[in-house]
């Protein structure tokens, strides 16, 4: 049997990413030596909304060029580039899945953005950074694959700087039923370890974090799937998309997601919480 690492790197890294990349580029029509970060969002930025909910939680982050962020969970890394190119603050990654790392490095080097935006293999379980490193830990879609609650959090406290914000976009337990598999983050479910908001908060707070803002996306994340599935509709798959990270059974895993939403089975929320004490 193997261990939930073992399971969550197999999910997401299947192999072959950087060639269904590298074909859904050309496809497109974009040459690899003149990319841009934002040509590589439609795929990079692996969580409900895309680009759209990175925008409204960095808004929230107040980011300035001097904060040394660190990205938990950070998938390919789109997110650290856009935050690195936007914002001009060095940006670390730590990923559990090797494949998504060492594309990751790849991508950050097409679009010239080695020296702000570091990416390394690691577990969001035992952070390889030293405390009180950081001065705002990100994290996007990545403790519903991890049961240790308060581990992860406690992880994230301790790298921070007192003082240090912690901005979140997550998905959780809803209300009704349980969910529906495959999703996005779990064939079924052995590597989902969804807890309500009410449980996440009480883990959050738990470890000397206060939280400032939590804010429902549950109803826009429905909207965006529905104008996104009407797209399609009418123009077909793109090229370039989370499609390419879900494997063969992508649909079935976006279709389920959005009953998951519509039903109050999952919800999903953004926000930010920050680290006791004076910076
Ligand atoms: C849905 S992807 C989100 C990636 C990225 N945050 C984004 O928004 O594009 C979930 C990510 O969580 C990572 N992950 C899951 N469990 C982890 C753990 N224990 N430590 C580090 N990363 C983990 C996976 O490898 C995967 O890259």
């Amino acid at each position: 049997m193997m261990n939930i690492d073992a399971l969550v790197d197999k999910h997401y890294g299947f192999g072959g990413i950087m060639e269904k990349i590298e074909a859904g580029l050309n496809l497109a029509g974009k040459d690899a030596h003149s990319l841009t970060v934002d040509d590589l969002a439609p795929l990079d930025e692996f969580h409900t909304r895309g680009r759209e909910s990175t925008l409204e939680i960095a808004e929230l982050a107040n980011l300035k060029a001097s904060d040394l962020v660190l990205d938990v969970g950070c998938g390919l890394g789109g997110t650290a580039r856009h935050l690195a190119e936007q914002y001009k603050c060095h940006v670390v990654g730590v990923d559990l899945t090797e494949e998504y790392i060492s594309v990751g490095k790849k991508l950050t080097e097409l679009v010239g953005l080695s020296d702000r935006v570091e990416l390394r293999q690691g577990s969001a379980l035992e952070i390889p950074y030293e405390d009180g490193r950081f001065d705002v830990v990100w994290t996007e879609h990545v403790q519903m694959n991890i049961a240790d609650k308060n581990r992860f959090y406690s992880e994230i406290a301790r790298v921070l700087k007192p003082g240090g914000r912690l901005l979140f976009h997550d998905i959780f337990r809803g209300r009704g039923d349980p969910p529906f598999y495959p999703a996005p983050w779990a064939e079924d479910d052995s590597i989902s370890a969804l807890v309500t908001e009410t449980e996440a908060r009480a883990f959050i707070e738990q470890v000397g974090l206060e939280i400032d803002q939590w804010i429902e996306k549950v109803q826009e994340s429905i909207e965006s799937f529905k104008r996104v599935s009407a797209q399609i509709e009418l123009d077909g798959t793109p090229p370039i998309g989370v499609h390419l990270l879900m494997g063969d059974n992508a649909k079935d895993k976006l279709q389920n997601y959005v009953r998951n939403l519509i039903e109050d089975r999952v919800s999903v929320a953004l926000g930010m919480a920050h680290k006791k004490g004076e910076l």
